[in-house]
C-alpha cells in the first residue's frame, strides 16, 4: 500500500480527496492545524469509506502547522523507520480568503509561502520528491475574455493570488535546479462547490462565507434572509457574473489522476486547470439550486463589487488529455449534493 501525506486534509477539498485516496487503497497521513476545519471531517471520511477497526492503519492524523520543521521532519522520519516512507504529498494547507488576504498579507505570505518552503525543505531532506500543489485560477489575468489556458497571462490581483503564484515560481526553480529529481503538478482550481453525495462532508466555513455557494445554502437554511448578487449589468447573457463551477468530487478525482500521473512519469513539472470548461451565471446557479431542491432563494441585486470580473472559465482540455480525467458531475449534482450536506449539517461540523 502506498503512503501519501495530505496537508490540509481536514479541510473542504482535502477531506473529499481523502475519501478518494482511501477508496483507491492509499494509506494516508493527514496533517492540519485545524485553523479552518474540524477533526470531525476525518471521522466522517472514515464513515464514508466504512473503515471501522482498520481506521488507524489507513488514515492517521497529526495536528501540526506546515511551518513547524521539527514536527514535519518527525513525521517523515517515523514513516521511514516503519519501512513505509511517504511516497508523495498532496499539499492543500493554506489560508484561502481573498478578502482576508487584503487585510492580512503578512499572515498569508507567512502561512502559504513560508509554509510551503518549509514543507519542501523537509521533503527534500527526507528524499520525498513528488508533490501535487493546490493552486488557483486567481493567479491568472482574469480580465481575459476567452477561456483561460494554462499558458494564459498571469497577473494575480490580491495577496492570496500572489502567494499561489510565487509558490508556483518557487516550485519551478526547484524543478530546474536538478531536472532528474522532482515530480511536481500544480492544479489550478476554478470554483469548487457541492459536497460528497452522502451529505457527511462538505464545506464548513468558519465565519461569514464570501463566496457564492455557501451564501446560497445559508439563505436556503434561513440563516440569512436574502442573497446578495453583486451586479446585474455585466456584459453577460443575464447581466450576472459567469464562473466555472466544478463539483468538489470531480476536483478530488483530479488529484488521484495527478498522483497516478506522477508515479507513472519521469521527473517533471506540469500545470493543469481543473474546471468543467463551462460557464454558469450566478442567476443560473441560483435558479438551478431552486429547481433541484425546491427551495426559494430570495435575492437582491447590489452594485458591482470592486475588483470583480464578468467571466472566468477554464480551458480544461490539457487535464482531460494528459491526466485522463473528466469532470462527470453537472450543475444539478453540485446544487443537490451541496444542499444535502448543508441541510443535514446546518452548523457544519460544529456541535457534532
Ligand atoms: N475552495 C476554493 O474555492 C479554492 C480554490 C482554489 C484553490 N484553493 C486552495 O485549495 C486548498 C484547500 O482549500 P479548501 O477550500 O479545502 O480550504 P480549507 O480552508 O477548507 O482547507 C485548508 C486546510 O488547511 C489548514 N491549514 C491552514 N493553514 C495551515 C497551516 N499553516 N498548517 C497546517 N494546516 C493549515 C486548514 O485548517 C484547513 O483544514 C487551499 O490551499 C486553497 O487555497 C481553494
Amino acid at each position: 500500500m502506498r503512503r501519501i501525506l495530505v496537508t490540509g486534509g481536514a479541510g473542504f477539498i482535502g477531506s473529499h480527496i481523502c475519501v478518494n485516496l482511501l477508496k483507491k487503497n492509499y494509506e494516508i497521513i493527514v496533517i492540519d492545524s485545524l485553523i479552518n476545519s474540524s477533526l470531525n471531517a476525518l471521522n466522517r471520511v472514515s464513515r464514508i469509506v466504512n473503515l471501522k477497526d482498520d481506521i488507524n492503519k489507513k488514515i492517521s492524523f497529526i495536528n501540526c502547522d506546515i511551518r513547524d520543521y521539527e514536527a514535519l521532519n518527525q513525521i517523515f522520519l517515523n514513516s521511514s523507520e516503519k519501512d513505509k516512507p511517504i511516497e508523495g504529498v498532496i499539499h492543500l494547507a493554506g489560508l484561502k480568503s481573498v478578502e482576508d488576504s487584503l487585510n492580512s498579507p503578512i499572515e498569508y505570505w507567512d502561512c502559504n509561502v513560508n509554509g510551503t518552503i518549509n514543507l519542501i525543505n523537509v521533503m527534500n531532506n527526507n528524499n520525498c520528491k513528488s508533490i501535487v500543489f493546490s493552486s488557483s485560477a486567481t493567479i491568472y489575468d482574469l480580465s481575459e475574455r476567452n477561456k483561460i489556458h494554462e499558458n494564459s497571462f498571469k497577473k494575480p490581483k490580491n495577496p492570496y493570488g500572489s502567494t499561489k503564484f510565487v509558490i508556483e515560481c518557487f516550485l519551478n526553480d526547484l524543478f530546474k535546479s536538478n531536472l532528474n529529481e522532482w515530480r511536481i503538478i500544480n492544479l489550478r482550481y476554478f470554483n469548487p462547490i457541492g459536497a460528497h453525495p452522502s451529505g457527511l462532508i462538505g464545506e464548513s466555513p468558519i465565519g461569514k462565507p464570501n463566496n457564492i455557494f455557501p451564501s446560497i445554502t445559508q439563505v436556503a437554511s434561513r440563516k440569512r434572509k436574502t442573497l446578495n448578487i453583486f451586479g446585474n449589468d455585466w456584459p453577460t447573457k443575464d447581466g450576472t457574473c459567469i464562473r466555472d463551477f466544478i463539483h468538489v468530487m470531480d476536483l478530488a478525482d483530479g488529484h488521484i489522476s495527478a498522483i497516478e500521473y506522477l508515479r507513472k512519469n519521469k521527473p517533471l513539472i506540469k500545470d493543469f486547470n481543473l474546471g468543467t470548461g463551462l460557464g454558469t451565471s450566478v442567476l443560473e446557479l441560483v435558479n438551478t439550486f431552486q429547481k433541484v431542491n425546491n427551495i426559494e432563494i430570495p435575492y437582491i441585486f447590489l452594485p458591482r463589487r470592486k475588483g470583480d470580473i464578468s467571466k472566468v472559465i477554464a480551458d480544461n482540455s490539457l487535464a482531460i488529455k494528459e491526466l485522463k480525467w473528466n469532470p462527470k458531475r453537472n450543475l444539478e449534482d453540485m446544487c443537490r449534493d451541496g444542499w444535502n450536506w448543508q441541510n443535514q449539517n446546518p452548523y457544519g461540523f460544529a456541535n457534532k
